[in-house]
C-alpha cells in the first residue's frame, strides 16, 4: 500500500529549525513518506546552505527558484511554482512553518488544490496589519487542516477567530527542540572568542525587519543608539543581507560595534549563549533567549510572543532606539525566568504524532488534558500524546 506523502515546504531561514524535529520524528515513525521543498526564497548560501549542514534535513528533494522581489512577486513565482509541484506530486499533506512568504503561497497552492495543509507553529498574533508576516499567519491559519501551535495564547486567538477546536493542537514549539538539542556543542564551540570576546560580556545585536531597517531616520538611529552601548560594553552584529544593503544605502557607517556576516546555526547560538543581552526585532530570537535565560531587548512596537514577556527574558522597548542607551545598565536583572509549557524539546515528536493522526497513518495513544484560555471564560480539551506511538497495521 502506498504511504502517505507529506510534503515540507521552506523558505527562508528561521524555517528550516522549525522543520528539522517534525521531518526527523516523522522519519523514525516510519509510517509516512516524505519530500522537503524549498521556495528558494532565501538563497544567499550564508542565510541558507549553511543550516542545512547542521541540522536533520536532508538536501531539498526540490530546490525552487522564486528569490527575491516585492511581496506580490515573490508570493506570486511561490504560488505558481507549487501550485505545478503539487499537481505533480498529489502530498496527502502540505507542512507550512512560521510566517514568511513561501509559507502562505504553499497553503494557498495545496488549500486550492484540496490538499490538506498543516500549520506549524500556528495562531501566533502581533495584531500588527503592518507587518507582512501578519497576514501570512492569518490566511495560512485560515486554510489550514492542522494547526499544530507554540502556546496557549496562540489557542485562544484561534478560538476567538473560530477556527474549529479540534483541529488546533497544542504542541509545544519546535525550534526549541532545535536549540536543546544543540546548546551544549554550541557553549562549547565558545564563538564569543573568535571575535576576541569574553563570556558575558557583549551584546548581540539582529535586526532585518522592514519597519526598522526600510526607514533611514529610525536605522541611522538605531546605529547611534548601538554605539552609545558600545561605549560601555562591545557590541556584535551579524547582518542581514537586507539590513546591509539598508546601512550602506543610508551611508551609516559605525565606529564601535563590530558589524559581522551572518553566521550558521551552532556559531550564532553560540554567540547568543554566551552573551550578557541581546537586541533584536527577530521572532525566534525572542523564544531563543528565554530558554537560555539572557535578557532579550525588542526593538518593536509589539510581539507575536507575548510568552516570552510573560514567562521569559523578553522586554519590548517599542521602535524606539532612542531607548538604546539604557540597555547596559539593565542587563543584570535577576533571572525568573520560566520556560513556557511543553517547550522542552519534544514538540517535533508530538507534531509528527499528529501528522499521523491526522493522516490516519497510526493510533497514538492520548489522553485528554483541559487547557484554558486564561481569562476564564472558555476552557477546551487538548490532546497530548503520552506514549510512543502504536505499531502501524
Ligand atoms: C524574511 C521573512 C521574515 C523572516 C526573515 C528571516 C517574509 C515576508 N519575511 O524576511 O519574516 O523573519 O526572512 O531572515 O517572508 N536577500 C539577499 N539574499 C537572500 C535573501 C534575501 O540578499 O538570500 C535580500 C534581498 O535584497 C531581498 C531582501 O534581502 O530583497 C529581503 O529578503 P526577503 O526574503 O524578501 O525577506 P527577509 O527580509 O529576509
Amino acid at each position: 500500500m502506498r504511504r502517505h506523502l507529506v510534503v515540507h515546504v521552506v523558505g527562508a531561514r528561521p524555517n528550516y529549525m522549525k522543520v528539522a524535529p517534525v521531518y526527523s520524528e516523522l522519519e523514525q515513525l516510519g509510517t509516512v513518506e516524505q519530500r522537503l521543498v524549498h521556495t528558494g526564497q532565501h538563497y544567499d548560501p550564508e542565510i541558507n546552505d549553511v543550516f542545512f549542514a547542521e541540522l536533520p534535513l536532508p538536501k531539498p528533494h526540490t530546490q525552487l527558484t522564486v528569490g527575491s522581489g516585492s511581496h506580490a512577486e515573490q508570493t506570486a513565482r511561490a504560488l505558481v511554482e507549487l501550485e505545478r509541484l503539487f499537481i505533480e506530486l498529489r502530498p496527502d499533506l502540505v507542512v507550512v512553518p512560521g510566517d514568511v512568504n513561501s509559507t502562505l503561497a504553499a497553503a494557498l497552492a495545496a488549500a486550492k488544490l484540496n490538499i490538506a495543509v498543516c500549520h506549524l507553529e500556528a495562531g501566533l498574533r502581533s495584531f500588527d496589519p503592518t507587518m507582512p508576516e501578519e497576514h501570512n499567519r492569518r490566511l495560512t491559519d485560515h486554510v489550514s487542516s492542522l494547526l499544530l501551535t507554540p502556546s496557549e495564547d496562540a489557542n485562544e486567538n484561534l478560538i476567538v477567530e473560530g477556527v474549529a477546536p479540534e483541529k488546533i493542537e497544542l504542541v509545544g514549539n519546535t525550534m526549541i527542540d532545535t536549540l536543546l538539542a544543540n546548546v551544549e556543542a554550541a557553549i562549547e564551540l565558545e564563538a564569543w572568542r573568535e571575535f576576541e570576546l569574553r563570556r558575558k560580556g557583549y551584546v548581540l545585536v539582529t535586526l532585518h525587519r522592514p519597519a526598522l531597517v526600510d526607514s533611514t531616520h529610525l536605522i541611522t538611529e538605531t546605529l547611534w543608539g548601538l554605539e552609545e552601548i558600545a561605549r560601555q560594553i562591545p557590541v556584535i552584529f551579524p547582518v542581514h543581507p537586507r539590513t546591509r544593503a539598508r546601512l550602506e544605502a543610508a551611508g551609516a557607517v559605525p565606529e564601535r560595534v563590530k558589524l559581522v556576516a551572518p553566521l550558521p546555526y551552532t556559531r550564532f547560538l553560540s554567540l547568543q549563549a554566551g552573551a550578557s543581552g541581546v537586541v533584536t526585532d527577530s521572532g525566534g530570537i525572542q523564544e531563543e533567549t528565554t530558554v537560555l535565560g539572557i535578557p532579550c531587548f525588542t526593538l518593536r512596537d509589539n510581539t507575536e510572543r507575548p510568552v516570552t514577556v510573560t514567562h521569559g527574558t523578553n522586554v519590548v522597548l517599542g521602535l524606539n532606539p532612542e531607548r538604546l542607551p539604557e540597555i547596559p545598565s539593565r542587563l543584570r536583572w535577576p533571572r525568573r525566568n520560566v520556560v513556557p509549557p511543553l517547550w522542552d524539546g519534544l514538540a517535533g515528536r508530538r507534531a509528527a504524532l499528529a501528522i499521523e493522526e491526522l493522516l490516519g497513518a497510526a493510533q497514538p495513544k492520548r489522553v485528554a488534558v483541559t487547557a484554558s484560555n486564561g481569562n476564564g471564560t472558555r476552557n477546551r480539551a487538548v490532546s497530548v500524546p503520552v506514549a510512543a506511538p502504536a505499531p502501524v497495521g
